[in-house]
């Protein structure tokens, strides 16, 4: 595979499954730490009493750890494309240092993204919103466009995704371009 997507903590896996069946020719790295999430994946993939049959996509990997272990060892400009939807948003003040997009993340998805690639940002907690909104601003590795206030094309939905319009939370959509 010439191309590599990753996904950092896909949930239940819904998005990751409908990203990867829209580039079947892309290498799709999908990490998760929760293990709930992993198995409702993993039932996808192989649905149960399929066990012996079923073929999941040669082109489809699971890291089942956290994802920043996996940035630290990967070489440099290695994806083409990666994906941070609904992460925790850790709302308190005191937290906020173990929010995903901070600083030393920023600079570490830089260094393994190509440039050009694109870094793709959803969230519909207004504390994230404003803290995404802030960090971006601050930093000169990424093109930090406004975001956009409905999914944009070619994006896959999610399982928070639908939680927040069913609570009536308007998300944002960022698509951050890696500078060379
Ligand atoms: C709020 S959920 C959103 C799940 C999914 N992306 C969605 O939109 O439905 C955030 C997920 O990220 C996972 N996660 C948080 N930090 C992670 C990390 N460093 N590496 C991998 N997964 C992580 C959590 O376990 C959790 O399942």
């Amino acid at each position: 595979m010439s191309r590599v997507f990753l996904e950092i903590g896909f949930g239940g896996g819904e998005h990751a499954i409908g990203q990867s069946e829209l580039n079947p020719d892309v290498g799709y790295i999908a990490s998760e730490v929760f293990e709930n999430g992993l198995c409702s994946l993993l039932s996808r993939l192989v649905p149960e009493g399929e066990e012996d049959t079923a073929t999941p996509p040669p082109h489809f990997r699971i890291w089942a750890e956290d994802a920043r272990l996996l940035l630290k060892d990967m070489p440099d400009a290695c994806l083409d494309q990666a994906y941070l939807m609904f992460p925790d948003p850790w709302p308190k003040a005191r937290h906020a240092k173990r929010r995903f997009v901070h600083p030393e993340n920023i600079k570490q998805m830089h260094r393994v993204l190509k440039p050009g690639a694109i870094w793709r940002v959803a969230s519909d907690h207004p504390v994230y919103q404003e803290w995404v909104t802030d960090v971006m601003g601050k930093q000169d590795l990424f093109d930090a466009p406004p975001p956009a206030k409905e999914r944009p094309e070619g994006w896959s939905p999610t399982r928070y995704e639908a939680k927040a319009f069913r609570e009536g939370r308007v998300p944002f959509y960022w698509t951050f371009t890696r500078r060379p």
